[in-house]
């Protein structure tokens, strides 16, 4: 069987980038991470066994211990508690969610009305809203964006992995509830890479898996995408895998969430190649895939 790989998997950069500063950070202090760095249980059980500690609230904290702020970013009030309380602070906000933080925060003093397009619940929203001010608005769908009066001042940005196709389409609803709309198309493409590699590999293989959290919202997405064309399963890690599902196969392709570390990947793919080996090299494979 041929095994396949997408050509943009896993990590993204902002989420490479916090792992390394927690890590970093640990080797020099004791430190916790408000919320799990990332939604992947194997890399949390990781971090934990290197001495990062998952807390909920700054109440949990001690002076001098350093505070990990994740990818998501938070609100401002979260530094302001954190320097009452003598916690350092190791901020690994993605530079593309904090681009977002500032142009709300920007937008909001300039006196427009901030409306936000992402999952209210989510980390990252509820951070761009807190630099925002208390008027922002998150929404989610073109009927709430319909439900909306008309303002003076508008100003829209989106949560970071929204889809592009749905940004636009609030968008235009939006138009028609101010004469002054400001757009900041603040999604980034990382998520939509990954979603167009996984798209093109699922079209070409008799199956594909998916690598990532279960609780990972990117990745339950690239697995309903790949799944409108081929069979696709889901799995956290490379145990999961039965050999049953590749008994017909001929090829198979990989992807992985933007929370799956390198490691799992390997795993995977190493156990994947070893189903079915037809003892086909990776130059023919490659070449088989040209068309
Ligand atoms: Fe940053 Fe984009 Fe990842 S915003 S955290 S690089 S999905």
């Amino acid at each position: 069987m041929k095994v396949k790989r997408a050509d943009k998997a896993g990590f993204c950069f902002g989420v490479k980038r916090a792992l390394d500063m927690a890590e970093r950070t640990v080797e020099i202090s004791s430190a916790v991470s408000l919320g799990p760095l990332i939604h992947n249980q194997q890399v949390v059980k990781r971090l934990e066994e290197r001495g990062i500690r998952v807390i909920n609230g700054l109440e949990e904290t001690k002076a001098a211990q350093a505070l990990i702020i994740r990818s998501h970013g938070v609100a401002p009030c979260v530094y302001l508690e954190a320097e009452k309380k003598g916690v350092k602070i190791v901020d690994a906000t993605c530079p593309f969610v904090q681009k977002a933080q500032r142009l709300a925060a920007e937008s909001a003093q300039k006196g427009q009305q901030v409306i936000v397009i992402g999952d209210k619940l989510h980390p990252e929203v509820q951070g761009i809203l807190g630099w925002a001010g208390e008027q922002a608005i998150p929404i989610q769908t073109v009927e709430e964006a319909r439900e909306l009066p008309v303002y003076s001042q508008l100003a829209v940005l989106a949560q970071t992995t929204q889809l592009a196709e749905s940004f636009s389409k609030i968008v235009e609803e939006l138009k028609h509830h101010s004469e002054h709309l400001t757009v900041h198309d603040t999604i980034c493409n990382a998520t939509a890479e990954r979603q167009k590699a996984a798209r093109e590999l699922a079209g070409l293989v008799d199956i594909m898996v998916v690598v990532g959290g279960r609780n990972s919202a990117n990745t339950r997405k690239l697995a309903s995408i790949c799944a409108e064309s081929t069979k696709t399963y889901l799995i956290e890690t490379a145990d999961e895998l039965e050999p049953d599902w590749f008994a017909e196969a001929k090829s198979a392709g990989l992807t992985a969430g933007a929370s799956t570390p390198d490691w799992i990947i390997e795993e995977v793919f190493k156990k994947m190649s070893e189903m079915n080996d037809d003892g086909m090299d990776m130059a023919s494979w490659d070449e088989g895939f040209q068309e």
